[in-house]
């Protein structure tokens, strides 16, 4: 049967601007025949020091392995400012009175209003702060905070300096945290007292402190100047969080950052000087810093803000993502504020208090963009339509969704439910890796199916590949790779350039590869099936099996685990650990083995990765060269073993009745 076709709505598709699949078409081959007059003409608002090089200098690239090693730059030549872009050009242009946050904070009535003007006297204060701490272009700041105002003012005081930012999600417990400070070397943390995240209190400085205390034991690290923001929101206060501030490193933001002075000049950076880590989740080892440069990137965020949210002075925006994750760093911080966009900045989450509160905000604001996540919209589907059709909502133009496939039925009550069928929804595939959206749907052009990702955006050229590695012609599946680079695509792993080349240029020569099987339907949809490496994506989060299992081993109880993905209703996908204990000890275990294992795992990594199932495994089932066999499990998990198809290979094939008879135990 073919898929439904949602034709966008007539309002949506007057005035837009993309206001056809025709003019889609015809935008989309010119930015790959001409991507330094495509690019350049969009990049032309924006203020540069140095224009670019024009010509063969504009843009340089080698994709493949078998010609040397991986490199790629765009705007080469150029001097810019992403800070100066996002907040004083719009100053300058007589826009210092718009706003630029309406603070939506965890509670209900906490709300406070950020005029551009206003922020651009906050960015500078930090900015001024920092410098008088030592922190220059090149040197790193890590960012532990929750969503106020202060954290994308801080990301935009990095850039103002050229320091290099970043945003460690503040979900993440100590050690992640550790981890990810004592890959940079920050000069600078900035944390925040606390946070009220639905009902619950983090005191966030006191995790800080953990994971400095990890580094100062491991003597890793030349102690950075802690910076702490007091939270007053957040319900506890500076006097009453339990972390006493460390004499000579700890500094408490409204100590130091109100004598500085609203004024500090901007320092223009290279096209490709360093803008921002971000660490993500990959199939094997540590999590590795993706590495954004300047001029593409800001490119890239603020064309994908305009076109696919297609973005006009009046819109109130609202991506309800954390700037911890790549989402809410292209589409809070910078691709809204590089379009000048006024927009919801929210601190809590959609189910407090009551699963209402999303739509009771948009309509508080008038948000006419709204953007968030399946699993989001999957736990309000749950909640019932009463909380959603309760609020009005008619300001409402375009539904977005990133993160993971949405299911055709959460992609139905979005859009019936709470658009009234009367938007588009955009749904938005794209990586940490990727800086900007990659193909999605442009609202005033592109018929939607519910569940596909439809078209690529400008620039990108999509391809499927298969086994063997050669590209799958008209409608077919496989491996999603990409056969050019966009200009907001990751440069590097941090420190690590072989890890780059060889996590996406290594699987097939000249090509990225993404990590996403796909289909392509007749039309030329795309239709994303989701990681085909051994990445798990939970509610939208990356999770790698080798991370969950390396922190199941430092268990002194655990012996070996594996790690798979099974299917959950709310969260898309869920952590599922096979577990083999030390020897002598009996299946299944006292219950308290199982609680200090998932508590081991919330310790390493963070509650986002807690395993729901902890499956007993005596023994795992592996080939003879010892590898796992984890098509195996995955059929265990799910139930599916019926389905085991060809277990020859095994070792030993009687583990799998014993793993079968220890399930529920
Ligand atoms: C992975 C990237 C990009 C911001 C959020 C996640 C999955 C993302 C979609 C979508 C199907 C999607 C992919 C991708 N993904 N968006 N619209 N449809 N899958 O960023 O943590 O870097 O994860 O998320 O599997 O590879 P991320």
């Amino acid at each position: 049967m073919a898929a439904a076709v949602h034709q966008p709505p007539e309002h949506v598709v007057k005035g837009a601007h993309v206001d056809s699949l025709a003019k889609y078409k015809d935008m989309y081959a010119r930015s790959l025949s001409d991507p330094e007059g495509f690019w350049g003409e969009f990049a032309s608002q924006f203020h540069w020091n140095k224009k670019w090089s024009t010509g063969a200098d504009f843009h340089k690239y080698n994709f493949d392995l078998n010609k040397g090693g991986i490199s790629l730059s765009w705007f080469n030549g150029a001097e810019t400012n992403v800070c100066y872009n996002c907040v004083d050009r719009h100053v300058k242009e007589g826009n210092g009175d718009r706003v630029a946050f309406f603070w939506e904070g965890n509670d209900v009535g906490q709300a406070t209003t950020t005029t551009y003007k206003e922020l651009q006297d906050m960015v500078c204060q930090i900015a001024n702060y920092m410098k008088s701490q030592g922190v220059g272009k090149g040197d790193d700041v890590t960012i532990y905070m929750p969503m106020v105002p202060e954290l994308p003012a801080v990301m935009l005081a990095c850039a103002r300096i050229g320091a290099v930012f970043s945003v460690v999600f503040a979900g993440f417990s100590a050690e992640s945290l550790a981890g990810r400070i004592s890959d940079s070397s920050p000069k600078m943390v900035v944390t925040c007292s606390a946070v009220k995240r639905g009902p619950k209190h983090i005191e966030l400085k006191k995790i800080v402190d953990e994971a400095l205390q990890i580094l100062d034991n491991e003597e890793e690290l030349h102690i950075p100047r802690v910076l702490v923001y007091d939270h007053k929101a957040s319900g506890v206060s500076r006097d009453a969080i339990q972390a006493s501030p460390v004499e000579g490193r700890d500094v408490w933001w409204q100590d130091v950052i109100g004598d500085q002075s609203t004024d500090c000049e901007v320092t223009w950076v290279g096209a490709e000087d360093p803008l921002f880590k971000l660490y993500t989740s990959g199939s094997t080892g540590k999590p590795k810093g993706v590495l954004h440069t300047t001029a593409g990137y800001m490119i890239g965020a603020a064309a994908t803000f305009n076109y696919v949210f297609d973005y006009k002075p009046d819109d109130i925006f609202w991506c309800t993502a954390d700037c911890g994750w790549i989402t809410g760093h292209s589409y809070v911080t910078f691709g809204p504020l590089l379009m000048g966009a006024k927009q919801v900045l929210f601190e809590g989450v959609p189910t407090y208090p009551d699963a209402g509160r999303c739509w009771e905000v948009c309509d508080k604001y008038g948000v006419t963009l709204f953007y968030t996540a399946p699993t989001a919209i999957r736990t309000l589907m749950a909640c019932g339509e009463q909380h959603v059709t309760k609020h009005k909502r008619t300001s409402l133009r375009i539904l977005g969704t990133v993160g993971e496939p949405i299911n055709p039925e959460a992609w139905r009550w979005y859009y019936e439910v709470v658009g009234n069928s009367n938007v588009s929804v955009v749904d938005t595939w794209w990586q940490t890796e990727t800086g900007a959206h990659m193909i999605t749907p442009l609202p005033g052009a592109t018929p939607m199916k519910p569940g596909s990702a439809t078209l690529p955006f400008f620039g990108v050229e999509p391809a499927i590949l298969d086994d063997k590695g050669n590209e799958v012609e008209g409608p077919g599946q496989g491996y999603l790779v990409i056969k050019r680079p966009w200009p907001s695509m990751m440069r590097t792993v941090a420190g690590d350039h072989p890890r780059f080349e060889q996590t996406y240029f290594s699987h097939y020569k000249g090509y990225y590869f993404t990590g996403d099987g796909a289909r392509r339907d007749e039309d030329g949809y795309y239709w994303i099936l989701g990681r085909v490496d051994d990445v798990i994506n939970v509610s939208g989060h990356r999770i790698g099996t080798a991370e969950v299992e390396s922190a199941l081993v430092g268990h002194h109880l655990c012996a070996e685990a594996a790690v798979v993905p099974v299917d959950h209703p709310i969260k898309g996908q869920a952590i599922y650990a096979f577990v083999t204990l030390m020897n002598g000890i009996e299946y299944p275990p006292d219950e308290s083995v199982r609680k200090e294992l998932v508590a081991q795992v919330r310790k390493a990594i963070g509650p986002i990765a807690t395993p729901d199932v902890i499956h007993w495994a005596p023994g795992l089932p592996k080939t003879r060269s010892g590898k796992i066999m984890r098509r195996v499990l995955r059929k265990i998990a799910s139930k599916e073993e019926d389905q085991l198809g060809d277990t020859s290979t095994l070792a030993d094939p009687g583990v799998v009745q014993v793993l079968l008879e220890l399930r529920g135990k």
